[in-house]
């Protein structure tokens, strides 16, 4: 472990599940999840249809309570906020929920830019901002179309923007890359993984799809000293440390492993999804 890598360990979590548990008509659906991510990582839950990934991002927003366990955001009890605090919180995390869920009467940019418009930033300021991503996702041509007008690959990335538009510290993505073309899916996953190496955007992600696990895994972005963007692939004398992935299954976490070690396990249910 590096120093830098040692001291990030040391903070408080910046999303902490202990225990959790919870059941939907006497399903179990979690069963005793523990798992952290440290402030500036990224996790990436791994589970087949209805293991109940969409679930933990629902709890981690306090969108549902589980049944037993705690949440921790940044190191606050969300299992034991009233709703008005939530609400402040949930204003500081950016998320892609499965369904994009866009306002069909406004704009791309309103839609983008609705919780700074919400929270009463200058119209003008908040369509620059919405500029600027818009831009880093090929988007910026459509920022006055309305959502009738986008396709189903614009519309994800619509919402992909709306989460990430405030810089937010924490991020979560629930299956972001679902149904969209390569060419698509692989730029949202390089914006992903610039926010997560550049910005230090604590990331959930959540997903099916093996591919998506394994660019997200391939390496990391980094500044050069002269302020150029660079990737480094993960190869050898270089490992990926700020990332490690989360296998769910029957509403447990099977495994929480760094890629390098995931990919060498010889769990079955990991090999299941590995051939
Ligand atoms: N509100 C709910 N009421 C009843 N069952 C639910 C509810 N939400 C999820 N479930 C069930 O919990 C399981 C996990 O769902 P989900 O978290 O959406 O899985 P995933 O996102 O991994 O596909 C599924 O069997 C689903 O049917
Ligand atoms: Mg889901």
């Amino acid at each position: 472990m590096t120093v830098d890598a040692h001291h990030r360990a040391s903070l408080t979590p910046a999303i902490e599940f202990r225990h959790v548990s919870i059941r939907f008509e006497d399903v179990p659906v979690l069963d005793d999840v523990s798992f952290v991510v440290p402030p500036g990582e990224m996790r990436i839950i791994l589970g087949l249809v209805g293991s109940g990934k969409s679930t933990i991002l629902r709890l981690a927003v306090g969108l549902l309570k589980p049944d037993e366990g705690q949440i921790f955001i940044e190191g606050r009890e969300i299992t034991a906020m009233p709703e008005s605090e939530l609400f402040q919180l949930r204003k500081q995390i950016g998320v892609v929920f499965q369904e994009d869920a866009l306002f069909t009467s406004l704009p791309v940019w309103e839609n983008v830019g609705y919780r700074l418009l919400e929270q009463g930033e200058d119209p003008e300021v908040v369509r620059e901002k919405v500029r600027r991503v818009l831009r880093l996702i090929d988007m910026e041509y459509a920022i006055d179309m309305m959502p009738a007008e986008l396709s189903g690959g614009m519309s994800r990335r619509t919402a992909v923007a709306r989460a990430l538009v405030g810089n937010p510290r924490i991020a979560l993505y629930d299956s972001p890359c679902a149904g969209l073309d390569p060419v698509t899916e692989r730029k949202i996953l390089r914006l992903i993984m610039q926010l997560r190496d550049l910005n230090g955007t604590t990331s959930l992600y959540v997903t099916q799809k093996m591919d998506e696990v394994r660019y997200l895994c391939s390496g990391m972005y980094e500044r050069t000293p002269d302020g150029k963007v660079r990737f480094r692939k993960e190869s050898e004398g270089f490992c990926l440390y700020n990332t490690k992935i989360l296998l769910l299954s029957r509403g447990r976490i099977v495994i929480e492993a760094p890629d390098e070690l995931f990919w060498k396990s010889s769990l079955p249910v990991v090999r299941e999804f590995l051939v």
